[in-house]
Protein backbone atom coordinates (compact mmCIF):
# COMPACT_ATOMS: atom_id res chain seq x y z
CA UNK A 1 0.00 0.00 0.00
CA UNK A 2 1.03 3.67 -0.40
CA UNK A 3 0.41 5.71 2.50
CA UNK A 4 0.25 9.56 3.10
CA UNK A 5 0.82 11.04 6.78
CA UNK A 6 -0.23 14.70 7.03
CA UNK A 7 1.98 16.28 9.53
CA UNK A 8 5.60 15.98 10.81
CA UNK A 9 4.89 15.94 14.51
CA UNK A 10 5.45 12.92 17.10
CA UNK A 11 2.84 10.72 15.90
CA UNK A 12 3.59 11.12 12.55
CA UNK A 13 6.99 9.86 13.38
CA UNK A 14 5.43 6.90 15.48
CA UNK A 15 2.93 5.92 12.85
CA UNK A 16 5.62 6.09 9.90
CA UNK A 17 8.00 3.87 11.70
CA UNK A 18 5.38 1.21 11.61
CA UNK A 19 4.14 2.04 8.06
CA UNK A 20 7.91 1.79 6.93
CA UNK A 21 8.59 -1.40 9.07
CA UNK A 22 5.87 -3.19 7.27
CA UNK A 23 7.32 -2.50 4.00
CA UNK A 24 4.85 -0.32 2.75
CA UNK A 25 5.08 3.46 0.80
CA UNK A 26 5.46 6.59 2.50
CA UNK A 27 4.84 9.98 2.16
CA UNK A 28 5.10 12.65 4.37
CA UNK A 29 3.38 16.24 3.82
CA UNK A 30 4.39 18.74 6.18
CA UNK A 31 3.49 22.57 6.31
CA UNK A 32 7.37 23.05 6.09
CA UNK A 33 8.54 21.03 3.48
CA UNK A 34 12.22 20.47 5.40
CA UNK A 35 10.76 19.29 8.16
CA UNK A 36 9.02 16.56 5.78
CA UNK A 37 12.04 16.11 4.19
CA UNK A 38 13.93 15.77 7.35
CA UNK A 39 11.75 12.87 8.72
CA UNK A 40 11.22 10.89 5.40
CA UNK A 41 15.08 10.59 6.05
CA UNK A 42 14.85 9.94 9.20
CA UNK A 43 12.52 7.39 8.32
CA UNK A 44 14.05 5.75 5.78
CA UNK A 45 12.43 2.81 3.54
CA UNK A 46 12.12 5.03 0.62
CA UNK A 47 9.68 7.73 2.19
CA UNK A 48 9.09 10.90 0.05
CA UNK A 49 8.24 14.27 1.17
CA UNK A 50 6.12 17.30 0.23
CA UNK A 51 3.29 20.34 1.45
CA UNK A 52 0.18 19.77 2.93
CA UNK A 53 -1.86 20.39 0.06
CA UNK A 54 -0.19 18.03 -2.29
CA UNK A 55 -2.65 15.54 -3.89
CA UNK A 56 -2.41 12.18 -2.32
CA UNK A 57 -3.17 9.48 -4.33
CA UNK A 58 -2.77 7.09 -1.32
CA UNK A 59 -4.53 4.01 -0.22
CA UNK A 60 -4.31 5.78 3.04
CA UNK A 61 -4.00 9.87 4.23
CA UNK A 62 -3.61 9.85 8.43
CA UNK A 63 -4.26 12.54 10.09
CA UNK A 64 -1.13 13.33 12.54
CA UNK A 65 -2.55 16.71 13.10
CA UNK A 66 -4.42 18.28 15.83
CA UNK A 67 -7.89 17.98 16.53
CA UNK A 68 -8.77 21.40 15.53
CA UNK A 69 -7.14 20.84 12.27
CA UNK A 70 -8.14 17.58 11.17
CA UNK A 71 -11.77 18.81 10.01
CA UNK A 72 -10.49 21.37 7.61
CA UNK A 73 -7.73 18.97 6.41
CA UNK A 74 -10.02 16.20 5.55
CA UNK A 75 -12.33 18.72 3.27
CA UNK A 76 -9.34 18.95 1.15
CA UNK A 77 -8.69 15.40 0.94
CA UNK A 78 -12.14 14.86 0.83
CA UNK A 79 -12.60 11.68 -1.32
CA UNK A 80 -9.39 9.32 0.31
CA UNK A 81 -9.54 6.68 2.91
CA UNK A 82 -9.23 9.00 6.08
CA UNK A 83 -7.30 7.91 8.93
CA UNK A 84 -7.97 9.63 12.27
CA UNK A 85 -6.01 9.67 14.95
CA UNK A 86 -6.75 12.24 16.92
CA UNK A 87 -7.82 12.42 20.90
CA UNK A 88 -10.12 15.67 21.22
CA UNK A 89 -8.52 17.36 24.60
CA UNK A 90 -8.42 21.12 25.58
CA UNK A 91 -4.48 20.96 26.34
CA UNK A 92 -4.50 24.11 28.44
CA UNK A 93 -7.11 22.17 31.21
CA UNK A 94 -6.19 18.81 30.11
CA UNK A 95 -10.00 18.43 29.97
CA UNK A 96 -11.94 16.05 27.06
CA UNK A 97 -13.67 18.22 23.99
CA UNK A 98 -16.77 16.43 23.11
CA UNK A 99 -17.85 17.19 19.42
CA UNK A 100 -20.90 18.10 18.43
CA UNK A 101 -21.19 15.51 16.08
CA UNK A 102 -20.69 12.54 19.03
CA UNK A 103 -16.96 12.32 18.11
CA UNK A 104 -14.11 13.92 16.38
CA UNK A 105 -13.91 10.71 13.29
CA UNK A 106 -18.17 11.63 12.96
CA UNK A 107 -16.75 15.51 12.57
CA UNK A 108 -14.73 14.76 10.29
CA UNK A 109 -16.77 12.55 8.32
CA UNK A 110 -19.45 14.98 7.97
CA UNK A 111 -16.53 17.72 7.15
CA UNK A 112 -15.87 15.25 4.41
CA UNK A 113 -18.68 13.24 3.06
CA UNK A 114 -17.00 11.98 0.15
CA UNK A 115 -14.09 10.36 2.24
CA UNK A 116 -14.22 7.02 4.28
CA UNK A 117 -12.63 7.81 7.60
CA UNK A 118 -11.65 5.49 9.90
CA UNK A 119 -10.62 5.91 13.68
CA UNK A 120 -7.55 4.27 15.31
CA UNK A 121 -3.90 4.71 16.66
CA UNK A 122 -5.61 7.61 19.07
CA UNK A 123 -5.40 4.88 21.91
CA UNK A 124 -1.54 4.24 21.20
CA UNK A 125 1.43 6.61 22.31
CA UNK A 126 3.96 7.87 19.82
CA UNK A 127 7.01 6.57 21.34
CA UNK A 128 5.26 3.00 21.77
CA UNK A 129 4.28 3.46 18.34
CA UNK A 130 8.42 4.33 17.06
CA UNK A 131 9.29 1.41 19.44
CA UNK A 132 6.71 -0.84 18.27
CA UNK A 133 6.31 -2.75 21.19
CA UNK A 134 5.78 -2.14 25.04
CA UNK A 135 7.30 -4.79 27.36
CA UNK A 136 8.21 -7.07 24.51
CA UNK A 137 4.19 -6.90 23.87
CA UNK A 138 2.80 -6.07 20.77
CA UNK A 139 0.69 -2.56 20.57
CA UNK A 140 -3.51 -3.02 19.90
CA UNK A 141 -4.34 -0.40 17.07
CA UNK A 142 -8.34 -0.30 18.18
CA UNK A 143 -9.99 0.59 14.84
CA UNK A 144 -13.86 1.92 13.96
CA UNK A 145 -15.44 2.81 10.63
CA UNK A 146 -18.12 2.37 8.78
CA UNK A 147 -16.33 0.66 5.70
CA UNK A 148 -15.28 -2.76 5.97
CA UNK A 149 -12.89 -2.06 2.86
CA UNK A 150 -10.90 0.76 4.32
CA UNK A 151 -10.74 -0.76 7.88
CA UNK A 152 -9.10 -3.39 6.33
CA UNK A 153 -6.49 -1.25 4.77
CA UNK A 154 -5.84 0.05 8.25
CA UNK A 155 -5.88 -3.57 9.85
CA UNK A 156 -3.81 -4.67 7.51
CA UNK A 157 -1.22 -1.60 8.08
CA UNK A 158 -0.93 -2.83 11.81
CA UNK A 159 -0.16 -6.21 11.48
CA UNK A 160 2.18 -5.50 8.70
CA UNK A 161 3.96 -3.04 11.32
CA UNK A 162 4.23 -6.01 13.79
CA UNK A 163 0.55 -4.90 15.80
CA UNK A 164 -2.39 -6.27 16.33
CA UNK A 165 -5.35 -4.42 14.87
CA UNK A 166 -8.64 -4.89 16.43
CA UNK A 167 -12.08 -4.38 15.38
CA UNK A 168 -14.50 -1.95 17.40
CA UNK A 169 -17.15 -1.80 15.59
CA UNK A 170 -18.68 1.22 13.18
CA UNK A 171 -17.04 4.88 13.39
CA UNK A 172 -19.41 5.73 15.91
CA UNK A 173 -17.65 3.42 18.15
CA UNK A 174 -15.14 6.44 17.75
CA UNK A 175 -16.95 8.12 20.83
CA UNK A 176 -15.28 5.33 23.10
CA UNK A 177 -12.17 5.01 21.19
CA UNK A 178 -11.51 8.91 21.96
CA UNK A 179 -12.58 8.43 25.68
CA UNK A 180 -10.38 5.83 25.85
CA UNK A 181 -7.71 7.23 24.36
CA UNK A 182 -8.29 10.36 27.14
CA UNK A 183 -8.42 7.61 29.91
CA UNK A 184 -5.15 6.39 28.80
CA UNK A 185 -3.68 9.85 28.83
CA UNK A 186 -4.96 10.28 32.32
CA UNK A 187 -3.91 6.47 33.27
CA UNK A 188 -0.42 6.61 31.88
CA UNK A 189 0.53 9.59 34.17
CA UNK A 190 0.25 7.59 37.59
CA UNK A 191 2.67 5.16 35.79
CA UNK A 192 6.37 4.45 36.09
CA UNK A 193 6.76 5.34 32.33
CA UNK A 194 4.17 7.82 31.45
CA UNK A 195 3.27 7.95 27.88
CA UNK A 196 5.20 4.71 27.14
CA UNK A 197 2.16 2.11 28.36
CA UNK A 198 -0.26 0.87 25.97
CA UNK A 199 -3.85 -0.76 26.34
CA UNK A 200 -4.57 -4.43 25.36
CA UNK A 201 -7.20 -6.66 24.75
CA UNK A 202 -5.72 -10.11 26.60
CA UNK A 203 -7.91 -13.04 25.62
N1 LIG B 1 1.38 12.09 20.86
C1 LIG B 1 0.71 10.98 21.12
O1 LIG B 1 1.20 10.05 21.81
C2 LIG B 1 -0.69 10.81 20.58
C3 LIG B 1 -1.35 9.59 20.82
C4 LIG B 1 -2.60 9.37 20.26
C5 LIG B 1 -3.18 10.35 19.46
N2 LIG B 1 -2.51 11.52 19.27
C6 LIG B 1 -3.15 12.53 18.40
O2 LIG B 1 -2.32 12.64 17.25
C7 LIG B 1 -2.42 13.96 16.72
C8 LIG B 1 -0.98 14.51 16.51
O3 LIG B 1 -0.33 14.51 17.77
P1 LIG B 1 1.25 14.72 17.86
O4 LIG B 1 1.63 14.31 19.22
O5 LIG B 1 1.91 14.10 16.69
O6 LIG B 1 1.35 16.32 17.75
P2 LIG B 1 2.63 17.19 17.34
O7 LIG B 1 3.88 16.45 17.67
O8 LIG B 1 2.38 18.51 17.97
O9 LIG B 1 2.51 17.31 15.75
C9 LIG B 1 1.41 17.96 15.17
C10 LIG B 1 1.66 18.15 13.69
O10 LIG B 1 0.48 18.73 13.12
C11 LIG B 1 0.89 19.80 12.28
N3 LIG B 1 -0.20 20.76 12.16
C12 LIG B 1 -0.74 21.53 13.13
N4 LIG B 1 -1.73 22.28 12.64
C13 LIG B 1 -1.80 22.01 11.32
C14 LIG B 1 -2.61 22.49 10.25
N5 LIG B 1 -3.58 23.40 10.44
N6 LIG B 1 -2.41 21.99 9.02
C15 LIG B 1 -1.44 21.07 8.80
N7 LIG B 1 -0.62 20.57 9.77
C16 LIG B 1 -0.82 21.05 11.01
C17 LIG B 1 2.10 20.37 12.97
O11 LIG B 1 2.81 21.13 12.03
P3 LIG B 1 3.85 22.29 12.47
O12 LIG B 1 5.10 21.53 12.92
O13 LIG B 1 4.05 23.05 11.21
O14 LIG B 1 3.21 23.05 13.58
C18 LIG B 1 2.82 19.09 13.37
O15 LIG B 1 3.56 18.58 12.30
C19 LIG B 1 -3.24 14.78 17.71
O16 LIG B 1 -4.54 14.88 17.21
C20 LIG B 1 -3.23 13.94 18.99
O17 LIG B 1 -4.41 14.08 19.75
C21 LIG B 1 -1.29 11.79 19.81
Amino acid sequence: MDVTIIGTGNMARGIGARVVAGGHGLTVLGRERAEAEALAAELGGGARAGEVGEPAESDLVVLAVPYEAAADLARRYDGATIVDITNPVDFSSFEPIHPGAGSAAEEIQAAAPGARVVKAFNTTFAGTLAEGAVAGQPLDVLIAGDDEEAKGRVARLARDGGMTPRDAGPLRRARELEAAGYLHMALTQGTEAPFGTALRVVA
